[in-house]
């Protein structure tokens, strides 16, 4: 990455700007003084939306790209020079992928000192799952399901990104998918729209925290505003073509939890929906989230999806694609250069209402107030702060915690788990064991290279054994960059005989497989959901020697692990985990934390099942426990169920489930209550489930669907009874009119520790 400040100061140079000149700080202090703060946030923003002209509040609703980190395609039409000119005219509101102290400060200050009216830029960027010191990735964490642990991991991203210049988060990413090809997965909740809503909730909480305008919260974004994860085959950026059911009852629920839990900011989204690009979506972003929601924050286009209207089919030029997105209720655009350049002659010959661009302006104002930026501009930018806080020792507490966390045990036979610490001669294979950058994933803009601990060196802490390691060929061949394809190794397999060698000695290999970290998330779709390259080969070379294998899993996404399930003991999914990974890790591996992380997606059989998710629906020919014939929903080849259903992981020890009472209060409540015993030796948590069947209804429901979950934390042998109340929110569904409605009749209800439970109980409302 090219130095930030040496750039600035280049361009600075050559477009003869003085850094620090001598600015009439009096403006921006008069007005700063007189927008009192007994004034309320609207009366701020409607006196200073009538003293700006047309081309300022279109200012405001444009957005550049800093000049140095590309989260997308460089547009043909943006220049340097360009933007530093449009930055002195106040015709822009906001900057992303700027970052640190001292280069935010010096474009907050063209904003504040040199512009008419010194409105402060709102600074974006990509706190995905941290800034630089990183947690797991959101579809890691989301597996803990843990909402205080995944809020406190938002609060620690926001700190640390606000001591760099940050102000403005484009997370959290809130797309439920069910298709594990699509590389995105890592970085959305997974399948579940209740766990996804409780998340979405979490994260939005720990990113702006109580006080928006308080120097270590961000705004949070909502994205992509809708269906997303829905796209066709798994294939990035692709069309989402949904019916109205699959959109009020699961892509919208995480978004509206969203809105109930503040968000000041939305993302509209690349994709189409049925036949309509989102960005261009009147439906979606007027009448859904401005209207029926009463959102009032603004709405970001992605990366150039206004001016992607025109290869969608939508629109017919860059002209016709500025109109339909500001009308549609897209406020600000990520760096397509449209409304900057087109809005403002489309007001002016009556195609676009003037009251959008005001309505647009006020929501981008608006948020601006409320994070402070009008009482201090650069309250993010104290550079003793940014030196203090950035990496700070208990950032990284924090992530461990999370990372331990957010670990699945996926099968642990004869209890080969965990390690014994003395006495044990171990073997650690693959290059991913040593891999101190694949654990940050992809979104890891700010995170240096090779900061993550490595497996090798988390495991070297324990020093009771003998660990012998065998790295054996990269993953990858070469160094892969942000926007760069992955080149896989497929061919090198030199280095195997060493790796059967040491396995041959070991009493436990510990083997660490999986993707690297940029082969999941943007652009990263695969059609192969095994481990990549040269690595399966590898796993069953050292099978043939020693069948004492706990894999280790670093992957982005669900992976399809048949033979493994079948042949291996022990199998750890450990996704990618951040910072602290290696030492989360061994700290499972030896046993000094018990692993209780739950699936938040399914994982196949076959990439064939793909879609594949256990709220799906019934058919009128369901799976039969004994057919007869071949007339019912089935394939040939494969069963319909999942290898790993969702919701499902094991622990150290073992829970038993009993005493399953469901009592009806009223139409539309029910109470329901189990008891819970630790029946093996650990101490662990677990994650009860409860989910629900609404047997008929006017619009079909799905097989089963979560409506309550609680972390037990529970002593060997001990028990204790857990009890859920079902309210009109659980027990009702939206219909095709996009009603929400409670609809008498029969239901079912399990409880246990996975989506595929038998323990239930029946009731009628
Ligand atoms: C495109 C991605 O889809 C979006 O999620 C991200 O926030 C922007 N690029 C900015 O990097």
């Amino acid at each position: 990455m090219i130095n930030q400040s040496l750039i600035i100061g280049l361009i600075f140079c050559l477009f003869g700007i003085q850094s620090c000149k001598k600015v009439d700080s009096t403006t921006t202090k008069e007005r700063s003084s007189s927008l009192s703060s007994v004034e309320h946030i609207e009366q701020k923003v409607t006196r200073l939306l009538n003293q700006m002209t047309l081309e300022e509040k279109i200012g405001q609703m444009n957005q550049y790209n800093g000049f140095w980190d590309l989260t997308g395609p460089a547009p043909s039409n943006g220049d340097a020079a360009k933007k530093y000119e449009h930055l002195r005219k106040g015709y822009v509101g906001s900057m992303l992928n700027l970052r640190g102290v001292e280069n935010v400060r010096k474009i907050q200050k063209i904003a504040v000192e040199e512009t008419r009216l010194g409105i402060p830029l709102i600074i974006g960027f990509d706190v995905i799952h941290g800034y630089e010191t990183l947690s797991p990735i959101p579809l890691a964490e989301s597996a803990s399901w843990d909402l205080e642990a995944i809020k406190k991991s938002a609060e620690v991203a926001a700190e640390e990104a606000a001591a760099a210049g940050i102000n403005w988060t484009f997370a959290p990413m809130v797309d439920i998918s069910r298709d594990a090809r699509w590389g995105r997965v890592m970085e959305g909740a997974g399948e579940d729209p209740y766990l996804g809503s409780k998340i979405a909730f979490a994260r939005v909480q720990g990113f702006q925290g109580s006080d928006l305008s308080h120097h270590s919260t961000l705004a949070a974004c909502a994205k992509h505003f809708a269906a997303y994860g829905f796209a066709e085959s798994g294939r990035e950026y692709n069309t989402a073509d949904i019916g109205t059911s699959t959109l009020n009852n699961s892509v919208f629920p995480p978004f509206q939890a969203t809105v109930d839990a503040g968000v000041r900011t939305f993302m509209n989204s690349f994709n189409e929906l049925n036949g309509i690009p989102a960005t261009g979506n009147t439906y979606l972003q007027r009448d859904i989230l401005k209207g029926k929601w009463e959102f009032d924050g603004f709405v970001v286009s992605d990366w150039g999806s206004i001016e992607e209207m025109i290869p969608h089919g939508y629109a017919k030029d860059n002209k016709h694609a500025a109109q339909m997105a500001v009308n549609a209720g897209s406020d600000m655009d990520m760096e397509s250069y449209l409304y900057v350049n087109e809005l403002a002659n489309l007001v002016r010959e009556g195609t676009v209402k003037e009251a959008y661009i005001d309505d647009a302006a006020k929501r981008i104002l608006r948020v601006k107030f409320e994070l402070g930026l009008f009482d201090d501009p650069y309250k993010y930018c104290d550079a003793q702060r940014e030196k203090e806080v950035i990496g700070q020792q208990a950032f990284h507490e924090a992530s461990l915690d999370m990372a331990k966390k957010s670990i699945v045990l996926l099968k642990n036979e004869n209890q080969l788990l965990p390690l014994k610490k003395q006495g044990q001669k171990i073997a650690l294979i693959g290059a991913l064991a040593s891999d101190k950058t694949s654990p940050l994933g992809s979104w890891r803009i700010a995170a240096k290279d090779n900061s993550a601990v490595s497996v090798l060196e988390g495991m070297q802490a324990y020093t009771g054994n003998q660990l012998t390691y065998a790295k054996v060929a990269d993953v990858s061949l070469g160094k892969t960059k942000f926007t760069e394809e992955v080149k896989i190794n497929t061919t090198d397999k030199s280095e195997f005989t060493q790796a059967i060698a040491v396995a041959k000695k070991a009493d436990v290999v510990v083997m660490v497989l999986g993707e690297i970290g940029y082969q999941s998330g943007e652009g990263r779709s695969r059609t192969e959901l095994g481990l990549p390259g040269v690595q399966q080969e590898l796993l069953e070379a050292v099978y043939n020697v020693n069948k004492n294998i706990v894999l280790v899993l670093n992957n982005g996404r669900p992976l399809v692990l048949n033979w493994h399930q079948e042949h291996l003991p022990a199998i750890v999914e450990a996704w990618q985990l951040g910072t602290q990974s290696g030492n989360a890790i061994a700290q499972v591996l030896y046993g000094d934390y018990n692993p209780s992380g739950k699936l938040p997606m399914s994982f196949p059989r076959a990439v064939g099942q793909i879609p594949i998710y256990y709220n799906h629906k019934n058919t009128g020919r369901p799976i039969m426990p004994t057919p007869s014939t071949v007339f019912w929903s089935h394939y040939q080849d494969v069963e319909n169920t999942p290898l790993y259903p969702f919701g499902f992981g094991l622990s150290y020890t073992t829970f038993e489930y009993s005493d399953l009472q469901a009592q009806v209060v009223s139409t539309n409540e029910v109470n329901v209550s189990v008891t819970l015993r630790n029946t093996g030796t650990f101490t662990g948590k677990e994650v009860v489930q409860l989910y629900l069947k609404d047997h008929y209804a006017s619009v079909t429901r799905p097989v089963r669907e979560l409506k309550g979950f609680e972390l037990v934390r529970l002593e060997p042998n001990e028990h204790k009874k857990i009890s859920f109340k079902l309210t009109e929110k659980e027990l009702g569904f939206y219909n095709n009119a996009g009603d929400f409605v409670l609809e008498p009749g029969d239901f079912s209800i399990f409880v246990g520790g996975d989506s595929t439970t038998n323990l239930q109980s029946k009731i009628t409302l």
